[in-house]
């Protein structure tokens, strides 16, 4: 007899239907899998043995051929459980084919039978929705990840008992459905408003998000840095719900979100700690999965006491910087990931903290202090738009009470954000940090005061080459902020502030 089964598997953020078939055929018993299978799916064998066994029905001692389809895509992970077992039960004709034909089935199987939650559902669903087919059977773990998505029935099941009666109609199950409005976002980190002085760095960080800018800041233990870069996704602009469901897409292949519904509505902050692998930072393993660099996506990808990583895991980030998005070889094909993320970086000004510092001394000596920088390698640097110091806190700073809070700084992110959209229609580019040097010419054009007083900063401050369109782009996303048309002294000037690193690289020159 055979028997055919719809299933799902994911592939980069996609999923893809897959049809598991099988074939009972009188012969000496076997069990073999075929159609590009890796181990987890080569595994399911031995479960779905167990689990039919325990929850009550005949497993054939007969030759079980079964045939994931198409053979072209790699089939990963441990879903194909239940679509298996059920296929392997229709075709003895302990369910009725015809019920089979309208869903599609996922989920991994315990020995006794019951549903274990797997990850990818919310692409799955969608695939389903999109090849119109009337719904998905998940475990009941899964039943609100897939729920969001509407027009499908999604069916939770316990055990593989549950999805037989099903289908045989023993079992009335309720399709779940939800709203999309719902965000289940983690509670986010504080507000602006907590963060007591650092004007200049909180006017920093705003014209980061407007322009989405990368940052990295300067300064001494203690002085705020980690606490300000939490705080960041509060001042940028809302998502939009493709967005917020892309999010949700990674965040459903990564395995977060088994047992909670909704979308993600709020923009992601990862700080993945210094001794992260290569594997976490970028992506892959043996059932691939999105890294830290795709985890941050739409949001911020914070590296706190920068120098701290290995070369080797900094240098990875260079593709998504330079492309939004991540490449990861594998033996049988090469997988992408969405990467859009604003790069915060955080270190101190020499090995103990305090180099610079008025009021304590530092006990580094110079070539400590260049090992320290010269970790931070310039193609790195060259990404980053923003370079600030942060000064240490001052008591006074506790006693002030004028502090604007995060959505008062949104409001004037977004503003700036629609001015960019609307001079960068048709262009495909969306901010003022993806200008590539042709549009600067175009889009930040200086007057005569402005060219002279640009061209006096370089030679004062020894600026380098790869400074220059820097500059630019900062000072153009400082007059949207303020909505002015033209690059003005004044914007100019504050830009000219943020490139402090380049401060320290010179003077350890010297
Ligand atoms: N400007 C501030 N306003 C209010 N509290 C602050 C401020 N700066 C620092 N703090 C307090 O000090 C704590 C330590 O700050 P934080 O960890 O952000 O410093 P840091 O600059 O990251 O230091 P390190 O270089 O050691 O990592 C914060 O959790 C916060 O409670
Ligand atoms: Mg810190």
């Amino acid at each position: 007899m055979l028997a055919l089964v719809k299933s799902c598997t994911i592939y980069g953020l996609e999923s893809f239907l897959v049809d598991v078939e099988v074939d009972i055929s009188s012969g000496l018993p076997a069990f073999d899998i075929v159609g590009l299978p890796d181990t987890a799916v080569k595994e399911s064998r031995e479960r779905v043995r167990a689990a039919i066994k325990n929850q009550n029905f005949n497993f054939p001692i007969k030759r079980i051929t079964l045939n994931l389809a198409p053979a072209d895509i790699k089939k990963e992970g441990p879903h194909f459980d239940l679509p298996i077992a059920l296929g392997i039960l229709s075709a003895t004709e302990q369910l009725p084919a015809e019920s089979l034909k309208q869903y599609a089935v996922v989920g991994e199987l315990s020995l006794d039978g019951r549903t274990k939650p797997v990850s990818g559902i919310l692409p799955m669903a969608i695939e389903v929705k999109e090849k119109n087919l009337k719904g998905i059977i998940v475990p009941e773990e899964n039943v609100e990840e897939a729920a969001v998505i509407q027009g499908i029935e999604v069916i939770g099941v316990n055990s593989l008992k549950e999805a037989v009666d099903f289908f045989k109609g023993d079992l009335n199950i309720k399709p779940v459905r939800l709203s999309n409005e719902k965000d289940f976002s983690p509670e986010s980190e504080g507000d602006f408003s907590e963060v007591k002085g650092q004007e200049n760095l909180k006017r920093c960080l705003e014209i980061a998000a407007a322009g989405q800018h990368n940052v990295i800041m300067v300064g001494p233990p203690g002085s705020g840095k980690t606490m300000v870069a939490r705080r960041i996704p509060t001042i940028l602009p809302s998502m939009t719900f493709e967005e917020s469901l892309e999010l949700t897409k990674i965040y459903s292949i990564a395995g977060f979100i088994a047992g909670r519904s909704g979308l993600i509505k709020k923009r992601p902050f990862r700080a993945p700690h210094h001794t992260i692998s290569a594997v976490g930072m970028v992506g892959g393993g043996r059932i691939p999965k999105p890294g830290e660099v795709t985890l941050a996506h739409y949001g911020v990808l914070f590296l706190d006491e920068l120098p701290e990583f290995p070369k080797e895991i900094l240098e990875l980030l260079r593709q998504p910087l330079e492309d939004e998005k991540i490449t990861i070889s594998r033996i049988s094909a090469t997988i992408t990931y969405p990467a859009k993320f604003m790069l915060v970086a955080a270190l101190n000004p020499c090995p103990c903290g305090f180099y610079q510092d008025p009021f304590h001394e530092c006990s580094c000596s110079p070539r400590q202090i260049h090992n320290y920088f010269s970790k931070i390698s310039g193609p790195l640097l060259d990404r980053i738009d923003i370079q600030t110091d942060v000064a240490p806190v001052k008591f006074s700073d506790f006693e002030s009470s004028s502090v604007t809070d995060s959505a008062t700084i949104k409001k004037r992110v977004e503003n700036a954000r629609c001015i960019q959209l609307e001079r960068y229609k048709g262009l495909n580019i969306y901010y003022n940090s993806q200008l590539t040097p042709g549009l600067i010419n175009k889009f930040c054009k200086l007057g005569r005061a402005e060219k002279l007083l640009l061209r006096d900063a370089f030679e004062r401050l020894k600026l380098s080459a790869r400074a220059y369109n820097r500059i630019l782009k900062v000072a153009r996303t400082i007059a949207d902020l303020e909505e002015s048309d033209n690059i003005k002294e004044i914007h100019l000037a504050e830009a000219l502030r943020y490139r402090n690193l380049d401060k320290y690289y010179n003077n350890l020159k010297m």
